[in-house]
């Protein structure tokens, strides 16, 4: 009985009060909205007297999909952690794939400070001139741009393979999964499959972040979703961040 009046205690508290809850868990901070998916790579430079490469997740999504370069050219989701040298760079691999003095500006000495800035917000007046569209859909938080909707209504239009590949679907699956918090009475999250295979390959999450299986997935809490596990792997960077309950929970109420 007061497990279930606890329940009910929470469910009120999370329709009426998602800022408690903001309290309760480890909301990481967020950073200005021109500056929300941009990271700075320094697995090697400054211990090679260079500075840290600036590489910004809008301006590349605008054109690329996350597929073309977190499974076509192998970048890890996680920043330093894939073994990117500037040799790999000029032979063409990573950066270099697209960094060629032909598709964008190569790998030649009056480029490399544009790379090698060390400034986490680097390209701030572009963001400002790419936001002002007043085409562009918003939302509230991350860059604050709504990319689902910009891709839907085709301002934003990333191509989804440098190969010319084409989404494959070799099984059935579940266009919209509901997933059933652990909690009693919590408002189901669900998992659009459609929004994510137009950006990513079924391997970049099968089955290194979820099991392909309906609730196949352990430990499926926000306690590790925060920790940059399952949904957090993206929705704490580069996708619209977890502030945003009710993107993925319609029943709870945003802050
Ligand atoms: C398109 C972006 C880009 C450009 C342009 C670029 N680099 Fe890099 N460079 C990188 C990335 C990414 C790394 C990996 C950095 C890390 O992990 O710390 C890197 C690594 C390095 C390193 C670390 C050691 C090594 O060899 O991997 C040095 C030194 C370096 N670059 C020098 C240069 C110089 C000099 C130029 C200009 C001639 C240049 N880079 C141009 C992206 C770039
Ligand atoms: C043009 C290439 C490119 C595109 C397109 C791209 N990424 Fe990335 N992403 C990178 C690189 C490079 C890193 C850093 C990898 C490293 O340092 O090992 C990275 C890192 C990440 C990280 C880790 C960030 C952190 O702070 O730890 C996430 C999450 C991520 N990407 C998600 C995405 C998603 C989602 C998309 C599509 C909306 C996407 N990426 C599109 C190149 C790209
Ligand atoms: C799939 C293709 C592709 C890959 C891979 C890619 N870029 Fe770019 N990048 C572009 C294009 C296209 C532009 C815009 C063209 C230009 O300005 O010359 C650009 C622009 C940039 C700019 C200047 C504008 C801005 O965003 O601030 C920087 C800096 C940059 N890239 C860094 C990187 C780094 C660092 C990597 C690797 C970690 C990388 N890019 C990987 C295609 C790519
Ligand atoms: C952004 C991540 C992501 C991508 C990309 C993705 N999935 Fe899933 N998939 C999930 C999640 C989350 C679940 C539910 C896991 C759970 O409940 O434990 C799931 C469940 C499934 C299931 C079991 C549920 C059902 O439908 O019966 C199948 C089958 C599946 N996915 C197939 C695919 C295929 C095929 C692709 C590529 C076309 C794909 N998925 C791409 C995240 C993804
Ligand atoms: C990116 C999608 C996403 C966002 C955004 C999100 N959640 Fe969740 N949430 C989930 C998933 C997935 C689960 C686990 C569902 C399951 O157990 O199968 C979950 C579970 C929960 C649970 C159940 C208890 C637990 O720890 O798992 C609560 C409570 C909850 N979320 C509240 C919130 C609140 C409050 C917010 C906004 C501050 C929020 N969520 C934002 C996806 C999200
Ligand atoms: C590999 C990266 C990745 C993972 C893992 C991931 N997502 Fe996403 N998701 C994205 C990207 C990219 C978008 C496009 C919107 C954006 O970037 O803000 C998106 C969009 C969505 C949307 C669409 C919102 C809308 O506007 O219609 C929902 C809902 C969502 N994700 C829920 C989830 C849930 C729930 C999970 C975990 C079960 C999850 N996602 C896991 C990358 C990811």
């Amino acid at each position: 009985m007061t497990a279930k009046l606890t329940s009910i205690f929470l469910l009120l508290l999370f329709l009426m009060y998602p800022a408690a809850l903001l309290a309760y868990w480890d909301f990481p901070p967020l950073p200005p909205p021109h500056e929300y998916g941009n990271i700075l790579i320094n697995r090697t430079s400054e211990t090679n007297n260079i500075k840290p490469v600036s590489f910004s997740h809008w301006s590349h999504r605008i054109k690329y999909s996350c597929r073309v370069c977190h499974l076509e050219l192998e970048f890890e989701f996680s920043v330093n952690k894939t073994e990117i040298t500037e040799q790999d760079n000029r032979d063409g691999f990573f950066c270099g794939a697209c960094h060629d003095g032909k598709v964008a500006f190569g790998h030649t000495e009056e480029h490399c400070d544009k790379c090698h800035s060390g400034d986490l917000s680097t390209g701030r007046e572009r963001f400002e001139k790419f936001t002002a569209d007043p085409k562009l859909p918003r939302a509230p938080f991350g860059n604050k741009v709504d990319w689902t909707l910009a891709m839907k209504n085709k301002i934003v239009k990333p191509i989804y393979s440098l190969s010319n590949e084409k989404p494959r679907v070799n099984m059935k699956f579940k266009e919209r999964l509901e997933l059933q918090a652990e909690w009693d009475y919590v408002p189901p999250a669900f998992f659009p499959h459609s929004v994510h295979t137009r950006l990513l390959d079924c391997g970049n999450c099968h089955p290194d972040i979820f099991f392909i299986k309906k609730k196949g997935t352990e430990y499926f809490l926000m306690e590790f979703i925060l920790k940059k596990k399952f949904c957090g792997v993206c929705h704490l960077n580069v996708a619209f961040p977890l502030n945003d309950c009710k993107r993925c929970h319609p029943g709870i109420k945003n802050k």
